[in-house]
C-alpha cells in the first residue's frame, strides 16, 4: 500500500504516518508538507526515523502534487486548523488557499491516482450561533448538555450528524465545509472512493498546542514550565467542555475504515471522543496539576470569544454502529501520554510550546 498524508509533519499527520509504518511494515508513506506549522520540523525527523518518506511541498501549488510517486490511499490532514484563522490582514488567503484549493488539488491528485481519500474535516462546520444557544445545565466545574434539547441532532449525548447547518461557523469552517462538498461531488462524479470523519477536539504527543488550537497541550505544557493561562469567556471559570480523541484511537478507526473505503462516495461521520472523554477547562487545569506537580496563576476574563462554545460533545453513534468503533484511550491516559512526551523532548519543544 503506498499512501500519501498531507500535512504529514503536523500533528495528526505524523502520528497516523508512523502508526502506518508500525503496523503496515510494508507499506510507503510519502508526507506532503511545507512546514509552515512551528514545530512540523521536529516531526519531520520523527517521521524519517520511522522509515516515512518526506516531500517538500505545498498543496496550494498544483504542479507539487507532480513529484509524488502514484499512491493507493490519501489522507488529507494539511491544514491551517485554527478556528480564529483567516480575520487577520494576509491570513485569509493563506487559509482560503491551503484548506480549500489544497483539497481540490488534492482531489486532482486522488483522480489522477484512482486513490482512495480520507478526509479530515471538523465538528466545526456546525454553526456557533445555535450551538451557543443549546440548552446546558453547569455544576462548579463544568457545563453539561441538558436531557431536553430543541434543536434535532443534538441530544445529551452530544451532537450528530443531522444538526442543522444553517449559520455561522467561522472561515476556518467554512473552508473546510466548502472542502466536503468538493469531495462528495468529486466521489460521485469520477468514483473517487472517500470518506470524510468531522473530528472534534483531537490530541496526543507531537501536538504543537498554541493559544488558538491544540488547548490539551497548551494546558499541560503551561503547567509543566509554569507559565500563565486564562480562562476566556462564559464567566471567566474554566467551565467550558469539550470531547477530546486521541490520535491513536483516531488511527485505530482509520484502519476499519480503509477495509470497505472502496465502497464510499463521501459518507459524513462525526468522530470524538464522547461524552466519556470530555473534560473542562477548569478540571484540565486539576488534571494537568496533578500529573506535573505545578500549580499555576490562571486569569480570568468573563466575556465569550466570537465564536466560542460553552460546550461540544460529538454523538459517535453512527460512526460505532457503522464500524463497530468507539474511542479506547481515557482523557486521563491522553495526558499522560502528553506530559510523558513533552517531558523526554523537552530540550526541542521549550521554545514552542512554554
Ligand atoms: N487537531 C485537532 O483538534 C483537529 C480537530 C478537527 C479536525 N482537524 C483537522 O485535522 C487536520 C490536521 O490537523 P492538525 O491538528 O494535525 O494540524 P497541524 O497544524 O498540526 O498540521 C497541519 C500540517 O499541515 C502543514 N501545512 C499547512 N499548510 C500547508 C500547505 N499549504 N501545504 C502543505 N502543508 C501545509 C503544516 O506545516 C502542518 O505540519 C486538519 O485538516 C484539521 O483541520 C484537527
Amino acid at each position: 500500500m503506498k499512501i500519501l498524508i498531507t500535512g504529514g509533519c503536523g500533528f495528526v499527520g505524523s502520528n497516523l504516518a508512523i502508526l502506518f509504518k508500525q503496523h503496515y511494515t510494508s507499506s510507503e508513506v510519502y508526507c506532503l508538507d511545507n512546514l509552515s506549522r512551528k514545530g512540523s520540523e521536529i516531526n519531520l525527523q520523527k517521521i524519517l526515523s520511522y522509515g516515512c518518506f518526506f516531500v517538500h511541498g505545498d498543496v496550494r501549488i498544483k504542479t507539487d502534487f507532480e513529484r509524488l510517486t502514484k499512491v493507493d490511499l490519501i489522507i488529507d490532514a494539511a491544514a491551517e486548523p485554527s478556528v480564529l484563522a483567516g480575520k487577520n490582514t494576509g491570513e485569509l488567503e493563506n487559509l482560503i488557499d491551503t484548506n480549500f484549493n489544497g483539497t481540490i488539488n488534492t482531489l486532482y491528485y486522488a483522480k489522477k491516482c484512482s486513490a482512495e481519500i480520507i478526509f479530515l474535516s471538523t465538528s466545526r462546520v456546525y454553526p456557533y450561533d445555535s450551538l451557543a444557544k443549546v440548552n446546558i445545565t453547569s455544576t462548579l466545574k463544568r457545563f453539561h448538555l441538558s436531557q431536553n434539547q430543541e434543536i434535532i441532532g443534538i441530544s445529551e449525548k452530544g451532537i450528530s450528524e443531522n444538526y442543522p447547518l444553517n449559520g455561522f461557523r467561522s472561515l476556518y469552517g467554512a473552508t473546510k465545509l466548502s472542502s466536503e462538498y468538493f469531495i462528495q461531488e468529486f466521489s460521485e462524479n469520477f468514483g473517487i472512493p472517500a470518506i470524510i470523519n468531522r473530528c472534534g477536539v483531537l490530541s496526543g504527543p507531537n501536538q504543537m498546542g498554541k493559544i488558538d488550537q491544540g488547548v490539551i497541550v497548551l494546558w499541560m505544557a503551561k503547567h509543566f514550565w509554569k507559565g500563565n493561562l486564562g480562562y476566556i469567556g462564559f464567566g471567566g471559570l474554566g467551565q467550558q467542555v469539550r470531547d477530546v480523541l486521541h490520535v491513536r484511537d483516531l488511527f485505530n478507526l482509520i484502519q476499519l475504515q480503509i477495509k470497505n473505503l472502496s465502497l464510499k462516495k463521501g459518507e459524513i461521520y462525526n468522530v470524538g471522543g464522547g461524552i466519556k472523554n470530555s473534560i473542562s477547562l477548569a478540571e484540565l487545569t486539576e488534571s494537568c496539576s496533578q500529573i506535573t506537580g505545578n500549580k499555576i496563576n490562571i486569569s480570568s476574563i468573563s466575556e465569550n470569544r466570537q465564536g466560542d462554545l460553552p460546550i461540544y460533545i460529538t454523538n459517535n453513534t453512527l460512526i460505532n454502529d457503522i464500524y463497530g468503533w468507539k474511542p479506547e484511550i481515557s482523557i486521563d491516559q491522553l495526558l499522560h501520554d502528553i506530559y510523558n512526551w513533552i517531558k523526554k523532548d523537552q530540550l526541542f519543544l521549550k521554545s514552542i510550546l512554554s
